[in-house]
This record gives C-alpha cells, structure tokens and sequence, in this order.
C-alpha cells in the first residue's frame, strides 16, 4: 500500500476526572490510504466526533499519535498544528454550523477570508469569490448565493458547508454525521454528493450511527468500547469508475 495520508496510532482521549472520569478511547488506531472513503460507524456515545475532532487536530489526545503524511500532526509546533487543520482538512457537521448573518457565497468565502491577512485577502478576494462560485455551481446551489442560510432547507444548508469545507481544496475532508439532521431523501441526495468527490478523488472519512451511509464507503470501521474494528471486507474499491488512486492502479 501507498504512504497513508492520516495513520492514527493508539489514540487515547478521557473528559473529566476521578470518578466522573469517561474514558472515550481506549487506544483506537487507524490508517487511511490517499483518495479512500472510509466511514467509522459507532453508537451514539461510543466517541466517533471525539476521534474526529483528534484526527483533524481541532483537540489534543492524551495519549497516542496522528501522522498525516508521515509527519506526526501534535508534535509539532501550534502554528504547524493550525495549518494542518486549516488547510489541509475540511469539516462538515450534522448542524452545518454556518453564520447567520452571512450569505451562501460568504459563508463558503470565509476560510479565504480568515486565513489570510486583510492585505494578502485583498489581493487573493477575486479568486477566493470564483473558486467559492465555481464550487457552489458544483454543488446545484448557484442560484442561492444571496440567500441565507435560514432561507435555505437542510439539504441544501448542508451543500453550503460542504462548499465551504472543500473550497480551499483540503486533502482530507472530515465529515461528522452529515445526514444526521436530514430526512432520508435529502441525506441521501448529500451522499450522492460526497461520493461525487469521493470518485473524483478527495480522501474523506465519516462517521455516522446510520448503517445505511456505511455502504457508500470503500472501507468501514467500527468504534466500539474506545478501539476500532474492521467492520468488513473491502467492497467498494472496484465501483470505482476510474483507477484515480495510486494504489488501485493494476
Ligand atoms: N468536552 C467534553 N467534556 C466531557 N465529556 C465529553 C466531551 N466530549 C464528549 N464527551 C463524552 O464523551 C463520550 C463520547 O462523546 P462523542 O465523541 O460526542 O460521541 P459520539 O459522537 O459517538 O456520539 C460521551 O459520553 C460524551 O458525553
Ligand atoms: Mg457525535
């Protein structure tokens, strides 16, 4: 196998102290290969947005280790850190988390926005307006860009935050119980849409309760009692149009 793009090794995580110490996990280590589509299934409670928030450096663990090519993501300085998670990584989560008071196209303007300095942004404002355009054009929303978000439905709430976490081109899209807030439909119209970026390259990883999203990945985890489990078989690499991953390559 290619390099993994993100190898989690022994991840431990706990909330509190004594005896309302919870220990989330327990050692959970995973490997991602560049352009897969993992999905980590759990219970609600069994930690996945914990590992999540780990794996994409939005908080620390207690024990254990994140290399994403090869680098070691929390040995290194804090502004190493901030660039990981900023560039690097995309987020989705099921509540969309975007800003009230901005439109659709600011809203997926906004990581240009807040990762470059007032003069750079002036500067770089003409591209980050086209790339946001061109990725809201990809996603069905370009006749929404004026639009609030509380002026849109969920589905269409959440293709605005998957713009905005692809927008910057991250090679790593974390994606935290996308169609938790959808009816069946709509969620799985938003799956169509990840599997789109999938086969068209993007590295992801899910995690999600729903069994159903499970068979739109082409690996699946389990996280039960803090560790993670192969879930199954590798099925999914062969339904694949295009052999765009390195290692798939025959
Ligand atoms: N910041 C926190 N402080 C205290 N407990 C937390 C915190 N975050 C998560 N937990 C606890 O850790 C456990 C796992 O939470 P979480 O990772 O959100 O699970 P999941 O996403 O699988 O539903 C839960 O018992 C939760 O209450
Ligand atoms: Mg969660």
């Amino acid at each position: 196998m290619a390099m993994p793009i993100l190898e989690a090794r022994s991840l431990r995580k706990s909330f509190g102290s004594g005896s309302t110490q919870v220990k989330v996990l327990c050692g959970a280590s995973l490997s991602v290969a560049p352009g897969e589509f993992v999905v980590i299934m759990g219970a609600s409670g069994s930690g996945k947005s914990t590992m999540l928030h780990l794996l994409g450096a939005l908080d620390t663990p207690d024990s254990g280790s994140v290399s994403y090519r090869g680098e070691s993501v929390f040995d290194g300085s804090r502004s190493k850190q901030g660039a990981y998670r900023n560039r690097e990584v995309g987020f989705v989560f099921q509540f969309y988390h975007l800003l009230p008071e901005l439109n659709v196209l600011e809203n997926v303007m906004l990581p240009a926005l807040v990762s470059n300095s007032f003069w750079a942004w002036r500067k770089t404002r003409v591209s980050a307006r086209q790339n946001a355009l061109e990725m809201l054009d990809r996603v069905g929303l370009i006749d929404r860009v004026k639009h609030r978000p509380n002026e849109l439905s969920g589905g269409e709430q959440q293709r605005v935050a998957i713009s905005r976490a692809l927008v910057h081109k991250p090679a790593l899209l974390l994606a935290d119980e996308p169609t938790g807030n959808l009816d069946a439909t709509t969620g799985s119209g938003i799956l169509n849409l990840l599997a789109e970026f999938s086969e068209a390259g993007q590295t992801m990883i899910l995690v999600t309760h729903d069994a159903s999203v499970a068979s739109r990945a082409d690996r699946t985890l389990t996280l039960v009692e803090g560790v993670i489990r192969e879930a199954g078989a590798p099925t999914a690499v062969e339904h694949k149009s295009e052999p765009q991953k390195p290692e798939v390559v025959l």
